[in-house]
């Protein structure tokens, strides 16, 4: 038995209470008996709107002290966009070093997408997104704001360490013994000639260390066409973290949308918050109607990460049972309610 382990909880927004409900659930159905003590946040829109708070540093000192993150969504009609976008998840992701953004792109059974020709064993990828500086970092600002000769600076920032760690992370990840020992670098080095070069040649130095990966590289906008043309000739994608943003969302439409894209924000050597990457969902919010499944999925990789594969492996099985019973991945489409979509996975993993 492994001793217990301290999650926070950051419910969030929109449908992340609903999501997240499901995924404690599946939680405390396959966690044997591994103790999971949940320390609930009150984060999010209400709260800021509430208090004016996104993220104070006490709070932030406890998450960092955790074995976990387990995030809804955060963001809300009522607050300016890019206040709990920058102030909560990205601060979180930053000052918590989570500087691996992974997001799985796996087709599961029964699942429609909108690529008909694709089948399970085309879609089974993992991009590796550099999550702590590139565009994100917010270097840059105005000169002459709001003037005829207005600047708007936003610079790309990309330091040999940030590179290099994503870069490696990427390698070690394909060697594992689910991957298939690949890895393709997606830039755009025949534009961003300063960028693009740092992240080329440290793949091909780190390349040096791992003579049984297979390293490609891919262009950006290349990228968008393999990704519905031939999916199959990505393993494991490294990219920055603007390119793996953007992405990224195409990943989720080739798995069959938002409703099933889970991923982690990961500090190898801290903590990592995992969440579901499609928002908050306002239009469905209460209604019963969001697939929980990014959520379940993101569970998933959080049990992973702690190292508990076979509660990890656990929610996998319920995450095939469900989707090859439900009638599609969109909200209020799915033949079954968010709770019944739980349950189906609760089921399956217990099969
Ligand atoms: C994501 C989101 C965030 C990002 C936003 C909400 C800041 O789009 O997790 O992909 O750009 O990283
Ligand atoms: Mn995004």
């Amino acid at each position: 038995m492994t001793g217990g382990y301290r999650v926070g909880v950051i419910r969030g927004d929109g449908t992340g209470p609903e999501v997240i409900g499901e995924g404690l659930k599946v939680l405390d159905a396959v966690r044997d008996d591994t103790t999971f003590e949940l320390v609930e946040f009150d984060l999010g829109a209400d709260r800021y709107l509430r208090t004016g708070d996104t993220l104070p540093d006490e709070e932030l000192e406890e998450l960092r002290v955790l074995d976990a993150i387990f995030l809804g969504a955060v963001g809300d009609p009522r607050v300016k966009p890019g206040v709990l976008e920058r102030d909560l998840l990205l601060k979180a992701r930053f000052e918590l070093d989570q500087y691996v953004n992974l997001r799985p792109v796996v087709r599961y059974p029964g699942v429609q997408t909108l690529v008909p020709s694709h089948t399970e064993d085309d879609v089974n990828m993992v991009v590796v997104r550099e999550n702590s500086e590139g565009l994100y970092s917010g270097a840059g600002g105005f000169h002459r704001k709001h003037t005829a000769h207005e600047v708007a600076v936003q610079e790309s920032i990309n330091t040999r360490h940030g590179v290099e760690r994503i870069v490696r992370y990427a390698f070690e990840l394909a060697m594992q013994p689910h991957r298939r020992r690949k890895l393709t670098l997606v830039h755009k080095t025949n534009v961003l000639t300063f960028a693009g070069d740092l992240y080329q040649r440290v793949v091909d130095e780190v390349a040096a260390e791992f003579p049984d990966v297979e390293t490609d590289y891919v262009h950006v906008d290349a990228a968008c066409i393999y990704f519905l043309d031939s999916p199959s000739r990505f393993d494991v994608v490294v990219t920055d973290n603007m390119f793996g943003d953007i992405i990224t969302d195409l990943g989720a439409m080739i798995q069959g949308g938002m409703g099933v894209a889970a991923g982690g924000n990961i500090n190898p050597e801290g903590v990592s918050m995992f969440e579901p990457i499609g928002g908050t969902a306002p239009s469905e919010t209460g209604k019963g109607t969001i697939n929980p499944l990014a959520a379940i999925g993101a569970l998933e990789m959080l049990l992973r990460q702690l190292g508990e594969t076979a509660a990890a492996d656990r929610v996998d099985r319920g995450i095939r049972a469900a989707t090859q019973q439900m009638k599609s991945m969109r909200a209020g489409e799915m033949g079954f309610t968010t709770t019944d979509v739980g349950d189906l996975v609760v089921e399956g993993a217990a099969a």
